[in-house]
This record gives C-alpha cells, structure tokens and sequence, in this order.
C-alpha cells in the first residue's frame, strides 16, 4: 500500500479528514501527500504540497510528483477533492498500475452512495481492477440498529463486481467537526501527556476530554487501517 488514491465525485464524504488523521499517519514516515483541490481552495495544511487544480494539465504539477515518489520509492497518498474529481480521474486512470489503492469514502447519505455508485462504477469502466477498489464507510452511526441497510447498493455491487467494502466503519462523531479547525492528527493529540508531574494534570478538563476521544480515534483509525491492510493482503 505504497500508492493510495482517495477520491470521491461526490463532496464532503470524508477524504481530506480520512487522508489526514487516518491515511497519511500510518502510511509510514516519509509519506508525500498531496491534496487536489479546486482553484480558490485554502491550501490543506496536512497536504505537503497543495495543487490548485484550474483547468490547465495536470501533467505540469502532478506528473513530476508521481515521477519521482516511484523513483526515489516514496509512500504516496493522493487527497482528489471532488470539484477536481473528473479530471484528476481522467488523469490518473491511465496511470492506474502505479496506484496500489483507490480508496472511496462515503456516509450513509442517499445522494453520496449513489454518487460513490457512479464513482466506482466509472473506475471499473476504466479499467482499474476491483481488488483495487475499497469502499470505507465513513460517518456511520455507533448505534448498530441505524443505518442498517445504508449501503446495501454497494455491498451488492462489491459481491457482483469484486470491489470491497471496508468492513470497519468510520464512526459519525461530533469530534471530526471539532478536529476540522486544528492542526494536530488525532494520533498527534494522543500522544501528548496527560500529566507532566505525577499527580498534577497537565492540561485542563477539556484537553483531557479532547485527548481522550483522540485515543479513542486512534484505535477506531487503527482497526480499519488492519482492516485495509488485510484485504490487500487477501487479494494480493
Ligand atoms: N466521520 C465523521 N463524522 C462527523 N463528521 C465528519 C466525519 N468525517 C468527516 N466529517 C466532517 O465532514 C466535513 C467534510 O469533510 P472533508 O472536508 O474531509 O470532506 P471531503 O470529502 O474532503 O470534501 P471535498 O469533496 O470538498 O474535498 C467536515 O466538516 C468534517 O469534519
Ligand atoms: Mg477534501
């Protein structure tokens, strides 16, 4: 899992938040990432390097990136925003042997599965083999009763066309909209100490509590990164 794509057309299903917190920290030291994004975009501070993607070729920017992580052998994690989606696809899909990994997240919302329906199916018509394809599920609720059934369209194109659906979700939680202003990854967060002085809290009741959801995240964020790892291995 050198290489890994995360894209969706459809917006706001998770990338850039998945990429930084859950992706990019456990991809190992010395991963590039870089965000695509649309052209009056905020550079993504997590990205080490931020392509404002305006219409003109992607060969100037993009290329060169890919060039040198294959040659010099570098990890490499690819953020698509979807204003951008379309043509980044278009982009890299005859470039897909290089890519190990095209991971699609989507909450359980009607509009995004059928768009991440489309996305995944319109990899596949392209020509990027299904075991390259993972699904992850993200903003499902803790409870197990809701979305029961969410992601049925998916889960039946994953047995019909041999894609996969990420059997680990990503939970709904208030905490993600929380993270979206800071800077820290949640595994930044984690490892901070609680006490500095045996004894004597370090932090205040609130960086406590923060701290705690980001332990919390981080096994959640752990699981399902085991759970990747296990299905590239399965299909390797
Ligand atoms: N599991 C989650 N639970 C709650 N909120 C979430 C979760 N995942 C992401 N979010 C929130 O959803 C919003 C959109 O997330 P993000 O920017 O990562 O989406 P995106 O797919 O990168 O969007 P775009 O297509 O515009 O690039 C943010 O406010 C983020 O905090
Ligand atoms: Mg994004």
């Amino acid at each position: 899992m050198k290489r890994i794509v995360i894209s969706n057309r459809s917006g706001n299903t998770g990338k850039s938040t998945l990429a930084k917190h859950w992706l990019k920290p456990r991809m190992g030291a010395g991963t590039f990432c870089v965000a695509i994004e649309g052209r009056n975009s905020t550079p993504l501070a997590y990205a080490d390097e931020t392509i404002r993607h305006s219409g003109n070729s992607l060969y100037d920017t993009l290329e060169p990136i890919l060039i040198r992580c294959r040659a010099s052998d570098t990890p490499l994690l690819i953020d698509v925003g979807s204003s951008c989606e379309a043509r980044v696809t278009d982009f890299l899909l005859p470039v897909h042997s290089f890519i190990d990994l095209f991971v699609v997240p989507s909450m359980p919302d009607v509009k995004q599965i059928h768009d991440t329906w489309v996305h995944v199916s319109h990899l596949l018509d392209q020509g990027v083999p299904a075991k390259k394809i993972v699904v992850v599920r993200n903003g499902v609720e803790y409870d197990p009763e809701c979305d029961v059934g969410a992601y049925e369209i998916l889960e039946k194109g994953a047995s019909d066309l041999g894609y996969s659906v990420l059997s680990r979700p990503i939970h709904w939680d208030v905490f993600f909209r929380y993270l979206y202003g800071r800077a820290e990854t949640t595994g930044e967060m984690a490892r901070l100490p609680f006490l500095t002085v045996p004894g004597k809290p370090a932090v205040s009741e609130d960086e406590a509590y923060d701290r705690k959801s980001a332990i919390e995240f981080e096994t959640m964020f752990d699981r399902a990164y085991a759970g990747l790892q296990n299905l590239v291995k399965a299909q390797a």
